[in-house]
């Protein structure tokens, strides 16, 4: 199943309807009349919407009632009280996809700036590093495709300032706060609770695209992932927000992460890198730590030091200081 926010399905007539009428029964020649369609339309309508899990209370000779909301991030719900001002403007849904990084590739030339691509699963989801995110229906899973005016040399920095606004968004609306692990992992008391992995299209040494790829572990099952995991190079335990989300909404969550983003990618715009790599560092776990990062020319490992403003990661021990740009740390204490 998929939606996209272009093509807005027939049935969302009636939704919109029974939404601003909740507290009352509607009949179907009540609804056939306002909406001017006929009552078999009315009926497959509402047929379909239950069938995307919407609650319908029938009384019989009365009518029909909206009584709950599936969790779902169906365009339509995403955009109604979405505050941006471009991400998030199309939206393309899938109930079950590959990839959603992978699709929007595909997409990505013919796209607007901030269309975000969202699967409630992923059956190839990938993750840093050539490895797989596993995406099961609970998390949250979805890429923005972006085309950023910033220069390519900020796009190291892109992917820490996206773990930042993931970060700012679980302070707003979740009971903890979570810390940030270089380059861009959030975790939560030592544990993975989100992974970004950002994908640039270059043309002639100039950001063609951007592909910001977020896998949240917003309320799953955290043995059966960890169970899955544990051979992974440089695992260390997976989070679910679900215990400290309580009652907020993927929805509210997704609306309020691509707005952090959109502030987060006006600051880049507007060369704010200094006040990013300060917050960044901030609810940093790696920093002031002793650290070990395997690399292509070897292990370097050190006292994490500070971030760059290219969002390098500086590590030294008693023979020198390195810089390190790409990788992942492995934190040698608590
Ligand atoms: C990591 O390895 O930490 C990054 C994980 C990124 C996963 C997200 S889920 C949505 C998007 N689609 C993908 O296939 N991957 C990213």
């Amino acid at each position: 199943m998929e939606f996209n926010s272009k093509n807005e399905p027939s049935f969302l007539k009636v939704l919109n309807f029974l939404k601003t009428h909740d507290t009352e029964y509607l009949s179907g020649q009540d609804l056939s009349d306002v909406l001017r369609i006929s009552r078999v339309a009315v009926w497959k309508s509402i047929k379909k919407i239950e069938e995307l899990g919407y609650k319908i209370e029938t009384k019989q000779k009365v009518g029909y009632k909206l009584v709950d909301k599936p969790k779902t991030i169906f365009p339509w719900e995403l955009s109604s009280g979405l505050k941006t001002k471009f991400m998030g403007h199309t939206i393309y849904y899938f109930d079950e996809i590959d990839s959603t990084q992978r699709f929007s590739h595909e997409i990505a030339n013919k796209e607007n700036n901030g269309a975000v691509i969202i699967a409630t699963q992923q059956n190839s989801g990938k993750g840093r590093i050539g490895r797989k995110w596993i995406s099961r229906n609970g998390g949250i899973y979805f890429s923005a495709i972006l085309f950023p005016k910033f220069d390519i040399s900020f796009a190291t920095v892109f992917p820490m300032a996206a773990s930042l606004a993931l970060a700012k968004t679980i302070e707003k609306l979740c009971e903890i706060k979570p810390e940030l692990k270089w380059p861009n992992d959030v975790t939560i008391k030592g544990e993975k609770v989100a992974g970004i992995l950002v994908d640039v299209s270059l043309q002639s040494n100039k950001i063609d695209y951007l592909i910001l790829g977020i896998g949240i572990n917003f309320d799953i099952n955290e043995k059966e992932i960890q169970k899955e995991l544990k051979k992974t190079p440089n695992f260390y335990g997976v989070k679910s927000l679900g215990e400290f989300s309580k009652n907020i909404k993927p929805i509210k969550f997704l609306q309020t992460l691509l707005k952090e983003i959109e502030a987060i990618y006006f600051e880049l715009e507007s060369k704010e890198i200094e006040n990013i790599i300060k917050e960044w560092t901030k609810r940093s776990s790696t920093i002031g730590k002793n650290v070990k990062i395997p690399t292509e020319d070897g292990i370097i490992q050190g006292k994490a030091t500070k971030i760059e403003n290219d969002g390098a990661l500086v590590v030294e021990n008693k023979k020198k200081s390195t810089r390190v740009i790409a990788g992942d740390v492995v934190h040698l204490e608590k």
